[in-house]
């Protein structure tokens, strides 16, 4: 818009917006027929039009007369119905530039451009998908534009940061009225396997950690002064192209978390960013954070001296206050002794019944049986069994069936039966 009006620079006298255009046909499209007198002016190579069109846009006040009486054409702003849009889009500007918009979330995009890709796109009502939501910018956006949405992120963090935005925008925060007309959503967090935690990778389970903390990784192995990230915080206004103040993350995997770990953290923390830590302490701000599965008593100890003490403030958080955290559901796998066949064992080979038995705090959704496993890829033959009771057939030989679980968030557990079938049915 602003561009348009550096464009339509003049004001008539009834202050509507235009810019002026020539008339005259330039040399190499010079037309003797269209040159003429029009009020005191005869342009060289002739007019754009025969006279009856000149006079009738004069008629209309649509000429304009620069200072030496020459006639150029005028366009008014409020009967320009647009261009097409290019495929480079200059005319948006970065959310760094509109600081009322900045949520802190580091890739954010503004919402003039989501807007516009989304009104170009679908009408009300429509639904609008976005599996990487990050900050939440497009549905955000699609939720004032009166669209349905879905977002999804793999990270709780910027499901957080995207649920406050929508509940601002739509008044819920406190000391706001609340839009009475706001569509209700609802956050379903994925809930992850503590096993799974506990004994992935350690780098990759801090790595990962982090991120969900809202923090940035530390990409070495072996990191600053022990360190495995940081928290950023953003940059004052006109101070951006500094480097943000940096407060640092430590995540321990054992249990015995005691008083040293503290200390020695609260000295890398001095080293590692003097500015972020001062000022930290002096607004009463963690300094840093340490996660973990747990603390022992005297990591809570050694905090609340240093707090008392020397008014530093570090800040113990477990797993399951970042992430929500959730126990497998358990499984059994019964078979019931399978039918001698008369005779002895039929080329066939038998028939064998299963029965799988599971048990979670919030149900069971459904079992799935793969009943050649190859020990690596589940590929499953049953994809979708609500009951858990299956029949199988087996040939003579080895046998490796996979039976996997899935509660009602999605966590998992798979049950491998090893047989050997040769003549009698064996299970190891
Ligand atoms: C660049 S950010 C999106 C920023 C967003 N456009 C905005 O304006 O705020 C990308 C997001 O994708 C998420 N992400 C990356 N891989 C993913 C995956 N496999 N599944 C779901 N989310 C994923 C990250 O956690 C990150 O928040």
């Amino acid at each position: 818009m602003e561009e348009l009006l550096l464009r339509y620079d003049k004001e008539d006298e009834n202050k509507r917006r235009f810019k002026s255009e020539p008339i005259e046909l330039p040399r190499m499209m010079a037309r003797q027929n269209l040159i003429y007198e029009y009020k005191n002016y005869t342009p060289k190579y002739g007019w754009m039009m025969m006279r009856d069109k000149l006079e009738e846009l004069d008629k209309q006040g649509k000429l304009y007369f620069t200072k030496n009486g020459k006639p150029r054409r005028k366009n008014f702003l409020d009967e320009y119905s647009g261009s097409e849009a290019d495929n480079i889009w200059l005319d948006i500007t970065p959310v760094g530039q509109n600081q009322s918009e900045i949520i802190g979330y580091p890739t954010q995009k503004p919402e003039a451009l989501l807007e516009r890709i989304i009104k170009m796109a679908t009408n009300e009502g429509d639904t609008v998908l976005d599996c990487f939501m990050g900050g939440g910018t497009t549905i955000a956006v699609a939720d004032k534009l009166k669209r349905k949405w879905i977002g999804i992120d793999q990270s709780v963090h910027a499901v957080s940061v995207s649920e406050m935005r929508l509940n601002m925008q739509q008044g819920k925060a406190i000391g706001k009225t609340q839009d009475m007309f706001a569509t209700p959503f609802v956050k379903k967090l994925y809930k992850y396997d503590y096993d799974m935690l506990r004994y992935k990778d350690a780098f990759q389970f801090e790595t990962w950690i982090v991120e969900q903390f809202g923090g940035v990784a530390n990409t070495k192995q072996r990191g600053d002064l022990g360190l495995d990230g940081y928290i950023k915080q953003p940059n004052l206004a006109g101070f951006e192209n500094l480097q943000g103040l940096r407060t640092p993350i430590q995540v321990k995997r054992s249990d015995n978390i005691g008083r040293n770990v503290i200390d020695n953290f609260k000295s890398a923390c001095e080293r590692f960013d003097k500015l972020a830590y001062e000022k930290n302490k002096a607004e009463n701000k963690p300094v840093g954070f340490i996660i973990a599965f747990s603390f022992g008593k005297g990591a809570v100890q050694e905090v609340a001296r240093l707090k008392n003490d020397e008014k530093v403030i570090i800040k113990l958080l477990t797993v399951e206050e970042i992430v929500p955290i959730a126990k497998k559901p358990n499984l059994r796998v019964e078979m019931e002794a399978p039918q001698p066949p008369k005779g002895g064992e039929t080329p066939e080979g038998v028939t064998i019944n299963f029965v799988a038995t599971a048990e979670s705090e919030v149900g069971i959704e459904f079992f799935s049986w793969d009943f050649h496993y190859n020990g690596v890829d589940f590929t499953p033959e049953i994809m979708l069994d609500k009951a858990g009771k299956q029949s199988h057939q087996f040939k003579a030989g080895h046998h490796k069936i996979a039976v996997k679980v899935v509660d009602g968030e999605g966590l998992e557990n798979v049950e491998v039966i090893d047989l050997k079938i040769n003549g009698v049915v064996q299970r190891s």
